[in-house]
This record gives C-alpha cells, sequence and structure tokens, in this order.
C-alpha cells in the first residue's frame, strides 16, 4: 500500500505514526504555572537531542480545539508567557499506571500529582517539582519551541530544552554512570494503549563488528 498523508484525516496520520514508530520512551513531564499550580503529563514523542550541550526535546500537540496543552503552557519561554522550565521524569514499572493515569485531561491548574498521588520532590535549578519516585530526572530550561502548525488542532509542537540538572538513584549505576536497565524497569509506548516493558533485551556491537555475532532472532 503506498499512502499519500494529504489524503490523510489527522486522526489516521497520527495512528500511523504511533503504530509505526514503536517502542517509544516516555517523558513523565513535571511543570508549574506561573502562578505556582503543579502539573504532570506523559509524552512518548520524546527523545534526546545531543550532549554538549546536554539537550531533549518531547512534542506536545495542540488539543483538539488548538489551544496549547498545560505542559507547553507552563513550559514556553519568558517571552512566550511561560516560566521556561520543566522536569522530564521516568516512566517506569513501579507506578505505570500513574503514568497512564496522568494523561487525564484536567482543567489548567489542577495537578495531576494530586489525581495520581505521586508525591513530589523539590528540584536544584528549576520551580517545578519532580517525580520523587523517579529513579531519574532531568531538569530543563525550555531553549525553543518550534511549532508546526500554530493554533490549529493536534499541530506539533517540538519542546526543546537544556539540561541543567540530573538526579540520579545511586542503585541506578555504577562507577563509569552505565545504567542498569534491569534496575530502571522503563516502559515505553506502542500503538494504541499498547506499552512495552524492558525486559527483553540483547547485546550487538556497532558496525562491521556486528558480523562477529549470531544474529539475535531467528527468523529474520
Ligand atoms: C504514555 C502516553 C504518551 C503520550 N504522549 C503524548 C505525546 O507525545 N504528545 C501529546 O501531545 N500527548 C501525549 N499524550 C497525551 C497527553 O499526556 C495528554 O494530552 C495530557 O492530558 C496532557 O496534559 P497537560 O494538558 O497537563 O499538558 C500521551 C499520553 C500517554 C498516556
Amino acid at each position: 500500500m503506498d499512502l499519500s498523508p494529504d489524503d490523510l484525516a489527522p486522526r489516521d496520520r497520527y495512528k500511523l505514526l504511533i503504530g509505526c514508530i514503536v517502542p517509544r520512551p516516555i517523558a513523565f513531564v513535571s511543570t508549574i504555572s506561573l502562578d505556582g499550580r503543579t502539573n504532570l503529563a506523559p509524552f512518548s514523542f520524546f527523545n534526546g537531542v545531543g550532549s554538549d550541550p546536554m539537550t531533549l526535546l518531547f512534542c506536545p500537540a495542540n488539543r483538539v480545539d488548538g489551544g496549547e496543552k498545560d505542559t507547553l503552557r507552563n513550559c514556553k519561554p519568558r517571552m512566550e508567557g511561560g516560566t521556561g522550565e520543566f522536569v522530564v521524569c521516568a516512566a517506569v514499572e513501579g507506578y505505570a499506571r500513574e503514568v497512564a493515569l496522568a494523561a487525564e485531561p484536567l482543567p489548567f491548574g489542577e495537578s495531576e500529582f494530586e489525581l495520581t498521588g505521586l508525591d513530589t520532590a523539590s528540584s536544584r535549578r528549576v520551580r517545578a517539582p519532580r517525580v520523587a519516585r523517579s529513579p531519574w530526572a532531568f531538569e530543563c530550561q525550555t531553549l525553543q519551541v518550534v511549532r508546526t502548525n500554530p493554533g490549529a488542532p493536534l499541530g506539533g509542537n517540538v519542546v526543546i530544552g537544556r539540561v541543567v540538572h540530573v538526579h540520579l538513584d545511586d542503585a541506578l549505576i555504577d562507577e563509569r554512570l552505565h545504567v542498569d536497565p534491569e534496575r530502571l524497569r522503563a516502559v515505553g509506548r506502542m500503538g494504541g494503549i499498547g506499552y512495552v516493558t524492558t525486559r527483553d533485551r540483547y547485546e550487538m556491537p556497532l558496525g562491521l563488528a556486528a558480523l562477529e555475532r549470531e544474529r539475535p532472532f531467528e527468523r529474520e
């Protein structure tokens, strides 16, 4: 089958993006409004950008009425009316249900910390708190928001943040800062309402060295 995005409704384009681009990591993003009200929401259009400076991105789409989701309203740069700050926390098995629960579209100012019962812990360099149970947290200052269709329903927004502080559970890492995936127990998002764990893993060296290993799967 061949498809042109122009012939598809935005909902169907969305279905293809989330069904094909899998598995996706989940940013559990904490923000605070200018008047001090906390907010927490998951975003799986999320990834690292680069390590010098340490940067990451996540993508809160516009709401169906074209408005900004609370997270974007809070974390957009100060000159655009936001706080210019956010904290990305982990999505892990221990509170996987709360991650999904926090996607409830509460009215602006009502906190998903209260809804989920997840405790906050204070951050060091930004005002937004972090999820106390999160095994890692990246405190970020917003560098830029790229809007792909401002004001349009489901239009995309890329929030690019500079990591200004890192919290790590000591039990998660070794002395060389290697993160133990077995202890992390991250969960990721698939299409629809599907999720994956990260319990089934394999190792493969990069480039030509990969030829020296067995194929990890029988059926290719
Ligand atoms: C696991 C998961 C991943 C999600 N990823 C995204 C995403 O990448 N972009 C997005 O706009 N909404 C995403 N959502 C939906 C938002 O979490 C939801 O719209 C939420 O209400 C936004 O909260 P806010 O208005 O407090 O920012 C996701 C929901 C879940 C459960």
